[in-house]
């Protein structure tokens, strides 16, 4: 099967889509370049009640992987790395390119989208939507970083990076363009959260628009309303006997 080794190669995690050098995150044009060929020199065909493109069927897994996937309803496509000890439950989808590292949870109706890079130890609770970017092809993808704790429904788009250790509350949605006010350092930032900050979901006036300032109109931040403690740790302990 053509792109047979490619797809195995970011499976094995020897291929990724973007990598940390040093504090940055570095994307890999030709791997996203070579993924989108796949999408164009396949065609589709049909395998096992569904219809894709031939290259992608769902990625299955070995005792050598040590991964957990409970069944029901649950995909990882061919081309996605998943480390060791993650645990999927069901139903998530994790697509092309995607990068899961080791320990990770990924729990229910989760979905890790195209060449998104999640760390070690993430907890994606349930209902997270981490955005795919494939196109445009310089688009850096969203990265969360190693031990971030991900609340339910959290969305995350657009190439926004989250640092090690930080925690991000049940229903923060954060976009590029998404303002996020740090109260402890007294700024405003967009696009990264950084290491050990504790993120929740706010709103702001529109200071821009006169008509909305009359209306008192409110449209959604985020708030960094302080740094991880013990508090937090303990808030976001999760049951190991379940894993
Ligand atoms: C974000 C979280 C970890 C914060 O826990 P914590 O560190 O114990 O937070 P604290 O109780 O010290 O709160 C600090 C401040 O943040 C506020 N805050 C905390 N969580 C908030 C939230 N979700 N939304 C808005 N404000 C929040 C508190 O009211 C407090 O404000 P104050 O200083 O003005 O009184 C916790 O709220 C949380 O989301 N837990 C996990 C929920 C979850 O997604 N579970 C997984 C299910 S699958």
């Amino acid at each position: 099967m053509p792109y047979k080794d490619f797809l195995a190669s970011l499976e094995s995690g020897q291929t990724r889509v973007a990598q940390k050098i040093g504090t940055d995150w570095q994307v890999n044009i030709e791997v996203k370049q070579k993924i989108l060929e796949v999408f164009k020199n396949t065609k589709i065909v049909a395998m096992n009640g569904f219809r894709d493109k031939e290259a992608l069927t769902a990625r299955t897994f070995t005792e050598e992987d040590n991964v957990r996937m409970v069944p029901g309803g649950t995909s990882v496509r061919a081309g996605a790395h998943i480390g060791k000890n993650v645990v999927i439950m069901p139903p998530s989808y994790v697509n092309i390119g995607a990068y899961v590292d080791e320990q990770s949870m990924v729990d229910s109706h989760v979905l890790v989208g195209s060449c998104a890079q999640i760390g070690k130890r993430v907890h994606l609770s349930t209902a997270v939507q981490i955005g795919g970017v494939l196109e445009p092809i310089g688009n850096r993808p969203v990265i969360v970083e190693d031990d971030c704790f991900v609340g339910a429904g959290v969305i995350l788009t657009e190439g926004i990076i989250v640092r090690e250790k930080a925690v991000l509350a049940p229903g923060v949605k954060l976009s590029a363009s998404v303002p996020i006010y740090d109260i402890i350092n007294q700024t405003i930032i967009k696009g990264e959260i950084p290491v050990g900050a504790v993120v929740v979901p706010g709103t702001r006036p529109i200071l821009s628009n006169n008509w909305a300032k009359e209306q008192n109109l409110s449209i959604a931040c985020a708030v960094i309303i302080k740094h991880k403690d013990e508090k937090t740790s303990s808030a976001t302990a999760l049951e190991n006997i379940l894993r």
